[in-house]
């Protein structure tokens, strides 16, 4: 009875991934889209737990438990603006079960596997072994244990390519040969060294692509383990990751300015490390909340550009203050959103969303950029990155030909951080010194909140 219920699971799963991932698209239905993805996912994990073939529940047991002791504690504790290394780990682990799975398979088959189950196999086993190295290595760069910036060498290039074409070569001799089972560690370890060198060359602010393209490796992995297993649940969810994953690095390229064969083979840090001096020996203008205020009163129209450092201040519910005080003043306010300021896709489009900040009030990059010449005032809070000028001017900075927010092109600039220290990529940001800009140095959340109080009249305190 059970087992004639098994294959309808699957199709509901499986229906269930494709609505989820529809849902997901819209800010209206994405809470939908996450509890489709669950519930799918809920009966998958169901239906492979019914399998007639499992003999004993011992070890799935245990890993049900240590699953859930490392991700119960990732899911409630990790702060969000975490979440891109959070995700970045998932990719591991998921890529690290396809490869262990697909080891597994080749050692206790050896001898029965045909041509299309090793072709599927030794795919499996490379972009699972490449994406768990890379997923970790990009979780370092985000959690900034490693160094953010990227590291080259002369003919990184060349040499990344010949080991791929060498782990490539290996997977096809031992598609043709499968009992030549001595080479198959070293072609798992070619392939766990690439996903290390893929990453090197990658600086911090092309981390957003490079995180949904190793999404697209891990789903990939998924699907050639659904064909070794002989799993069609598998190989639908593994290949809606991978197309969704890549699909995402596609539009993260555009709205980067990046070419895609770049990031697919880790190039991006072929540009060399930003001229820029170092910063003590510029001028840098600061100024008080209070003198801020008075420009901003006075001001016809202002653009709020938010970025990490408001999300780590947790200071959008002060903004929105600040903007409701600044139009009853009669100063048009708006915001203007960069695709990857902050830390995940979306993120200030989600702070501004809680802060109950109507959608009306918020540009996209290039309706922001055509509204600045004409803009009195640019406040940044908490963003760096995304307003850096080098990106236009400077040919030697990782972040040339990123889009960036034209905040320098408004009469005057305000930004609040708390001190000099660069952003995410970890370069000096030009806009700093210009004539036209305004430090205002502290926390988001305290400078904003004087502001709102000095607005409100209860002045500002110190
Ligand atoms: P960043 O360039 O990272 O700059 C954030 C700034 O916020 C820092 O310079 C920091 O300066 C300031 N800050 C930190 N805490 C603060 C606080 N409590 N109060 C006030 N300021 C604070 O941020 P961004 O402009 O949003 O750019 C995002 C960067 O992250 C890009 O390089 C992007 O590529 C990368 N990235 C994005 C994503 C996605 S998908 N969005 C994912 C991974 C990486 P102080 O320390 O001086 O205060």
């Amino acid at each position: 009875m059970t087992e004639s219920l098994l294959p309808f699971s699957s199709i509901a799963a499986a229906a269930l991934f494709v609505l989820s991932l529809r849902w997901l698209s819209s800010t209206k239905t994405a809470r939908r889209g996450v509890w489709a993805g669950v519930l799918g996912m809920l009966l998958a994990v169901a239906g492979a737990l019914l399998q007639p073939e499992i003999v004993t529940y011992k070890w799935i047991a245990a890993g049900i438990v240590a699953g859930t002791l490392i991700g119960a504690p990732m899911a409630i504790w990790m702060p969000m603006t975490a979440v891109p290394q959070r995700t970045a780990l998932s990719h591991a682990f998921g890529a690290l079960a396809a490869a262990l799975v697909g080891t597994a398979e080749y050692y206790l088959h050896t001898d029965s596997l045909g041509t299309f189950t090793m072709t599927a196999l030794t795919l499996e086993v490379l972009l699972g072994c490449l994406t768990f190295t890379g997923s970790l290595m990009a979780f370092g760069k985000l959690q900034e244990i490693l160094p953010t910036r990227p590291i080259t060498y002369r003919g990184q290039n060349a040499f990344n390519l010949s080991l791929l074409t060498v782990a490539i070569g290996l997977g096809v001799y031992l598609t043709i040969n499968p009992g030549a089972t001595h080479l198959f560690p070293v072609f798992a370890g070619l392939g766990l060294l690439f996903g290390v060198l893929l990453i090197i060359p990658i600086g911090g602010a092309d981390m957003p692509t490079v995180i949904s393209l190793l999404n697209s490796y891990a789903g990939l992995s998924a699907c050639a383990m659904g064909f070794v297993l002989d799993s069609k649940l598998l190989i639908v969810a593994g290949a809606l990751d991978g197309s969704s994953g890549f699909i995402l690095s596609v539009i993260m390229c555009r709205a980067m300015n990046r070419s895609f064969t770049n990031v697919l083979f880790g190039a991006f840090g072929t540009v060399q490390a930003s001229a820029a001096g170092p910063a003590t020996q510029k001028v840098v203008r600061s100024t008080t909340a209070e003198d801020a205020l008075e420009i901003l009163e006075v001001a016809r129209s202002v653009i709020i550009v938010p970025g990490y450092g408001m999300a780590v201040a947790r200071a959008q519910h002060r903004v929105r203050d600040l903007c409701d005080a600044l139009e009853k003043k009669g100063v048009q306010v708006r915001f203007a959103i960069h695709p990857v300021a902050g830390r995940m896709p979306g993120h200030m489009n989600v702070l501004l969303a809680e802060a109950d900040i109507a959608y009306d009030k918020l540009l996209e990059l290039d309706d922001a950029n055509l509204e600045f010449p004409q803009t009195d005032v640019a406040l940044i809070i908490g963003a760096n990155d995304v307003t850096n000028p080098a990106a236009r001017s400077d040919p030697g900075s990782p972040i040339y030909g990123m889009p960036i927010l034209d905040v320098d092109k408004a009469r005057t600039v305000i930004v609040i951080k708390r001190s000099m220290s660069p952003g995410f990529a970890g370069i000096d940001n030009e806009l700093y010194y210009m004539d036209r800009t305004l430090m205002l140095f502290g926390d988001a959340a305290q400078v904003v909140g004087d502001m709102v109080k000095a607005l409100s009249g209860a002045g500002v305190m110190h």
